[in-house]
């Protein structure tokens, strides 16, 4: 940044440009724009082209940009929405393990969120027919009345909640049907509320939505659940959203019942408050865990927003299919937004998704084998990880990932590594010398854990618990500082 006055302002490489200003204020100069900084404007080189006057709110300067070079530059500023949002943590370290996997090293990937198995053959058959018979047209945009009459059925049958066709959105996938409603129902500074640890979208979206996330932290003793007395205290006018996840990405947490209603008796007396249930992993849980759906809950039906997708259960990551189900008035909110950024889900998928729905309570048998798999590879995870010394664990009850407490490794050393200050570095440490990718609770909302995805086969996941008990008794055994 420039001192106040006049300058001649030699630009940054490969522009060659010369830029003389008068009585600016302030310039800053980088070498893809021109920025005022008593002002909200920025320049690209581009349009300083000519030489001239340039006039800004009262403030005149002569401007003169000599451009000897052909190519322009672009401006490459973002709008102040998308800079307000961090990255996920998950898709960086699931590509920097991919990264090394195809330089050869032989890393172990337990940080992705996706199942391992291949989407059962009933519903592939379903897609290729699809194709087959030329059902590959738009379809409604809030999704075909087929799948949405059975995604009625399901929630009816399964869940316990009544809906209409016209109460169903389908979407792209899940994550479009969460962004669709907190843009839907958020206005500037509203407050959503979100226990922590979360699934990392949740507070980025509220951003994305000009609301401001509230992040309401919860005890890994108390197997990640939230204190209704917390949220009593947390809740004001402002508040607008919760979003309740269970069975929990990332801790496995399972709400149960009586929980449930002691927050929706909370919810109750906020008439501005709505809750946003994500049902997504709710197949997959493990006995005597049951699954509670919040709209179930009496008085809650009219301010939840029930959403619930396939990729979980019915291994479809790829299919890009999900749905939300509430209130009309919500629901076709949600709706105008969709069918004006990507329509309706794709029509292959959608018939893959009838098919999903057709195979029996629960997803049936294909849903049953792979959630038993799910079960023994987190009985050998919670036996594993039990025996390591200073590690503290909350059993999951569904879902398919173990949060983990590895705090007590904070502060060690290892060598040619550094101090292990966090989960991030112990996650890279793992990386480096276990070569075994994992996400590191901060992600979260939890420093003190990491998340290790089961989605792995037990040949796998055992594997990666040698590499990983390997490179931590290394590092207790380093100089603790
Ligand atoms: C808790 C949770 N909700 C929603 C989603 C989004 O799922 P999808 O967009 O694949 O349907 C995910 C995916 O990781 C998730 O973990």
């Amino acid at each position: 940044m420039a001192a106040a006055g006049s300058y001649s302002i030699q630009p940054t490489s490969g522009i060659g440009n010369q830029l003389q200003s008068k009585s600016l204020p302030e310039v800053a100069l980088s070498s893809k724009s021109l920025s005022f900084s008593s002002q909200l404007h920025t320049f690209s080189v581009k349009s300083l082209r000519a030489t001239g006057q340039l006039h800004l709110q009262g403030v005149s300067a002569l401007v003169r940009a000599e451009i000897d070079s052909d190519t322009m530059q672009v401006d490459l500023s973002l709008s102040p929405r998308v800079n307000s949002v961090k990255p996920s943590k998950t898709v960086a370290i699931t590509d920097q393990a991919t990264a090394l996997a195809q330089a050869g090293v032989p890393v172990i990937r337990l940080a992705a969120g996706e199942p391992d198995f291949d989407t059962p053959a009933a519903i592939a058959e379903a897609g290729i027919n699809a194709i087959r018979e030329g059902f590959t047209r738009y379809t409604p945009n809030a999704g075909t009345l087929e799948l949405r009459k059975a995604i009625c059925h399901k929630l009816k049958e399964e869940n316990g909640i009544s809906y209409t066709p016209d109460q169903i959105l389908v979407s792209n996938g899940a994550k479009q049907s969460i962004v669709q409603a907190v843009l839907a129902v958020c206005s500037p500074g509203d407050e959503v509320i979100i226990p922590a640890p979360f699934w990392v979208s949740y507070p980025e979206m509220a951003r994305l939505a000009d609301a401001t996330p509230v992040i309401l932290p919860t005890r890994i003793s108390e197997n990640f659940l939230l204190d209704p007395k917390v949220l009593e205290s947390t809740l004001t006018e402002k508040s607008r959203l919760l979003i309740l996840c269970s069975p929990s990405n990332p801790t496995g947490s399972v709400y149960p019942r009586k929980l449930l209603e002691q927050i929706a008796e909370i919810v109750a007396k906020h008439p501005r408050l709505l809750v946003m249930s994500d049902e997504i992993y709710e197949h997959i849980i493990y006995a005597p865990a049951t699954h509670t759906s919040f709209a179930s809950l009496p008085g809650m039906w009219d301010r939840t927003l029930t959403v619930n997708g396939f990729s979980k259960a019915f291994a479809m990551t790829g299919w890009r299919l999900g749905y939300i189900a509430g209130p009309k008035h919500f629901v076709a909110a949600c709706g105008k937004i969709q069918s004006q950024t990507t329509s309706g889900a794709s029509s292959i998928s959608q018939k893959a998704g009838v098919a999903a729905l057709g195979m029996g309570y629960a997803g049936g048998e294909a849903v049953a084998v792979m959630v038993k798999a799910f079960r023994e590879r987190r009985d050998f995870l919670v036996k594993s990880f039990g025996e390591l010394d200073g590690v503290k664990i909350s059993e999951p009850q569904g879902a398919f990932y173990l949060f983990l407490d590895f705090s007590s490794y904070y502060g060690s050393k290892a060598d040619s590594f550094g101090v292990i200050d966090g989960s991030e570095s112990l996650c890279r440490y793992l990386l480096d010398k276990a070569q075994v990718a994992l996400v590191p609770g901060d992600a979260f909302g939890d420093d003190t854990c990491i998340r290790i995805s089961y989605a792995e086969s037990l040949t796998t996941l055992q594997a990666a618990v040698e590499r990983i008990k390997g490179a931590l008794v290394a590092l207790k055994s380093a100089v603790t500082i």
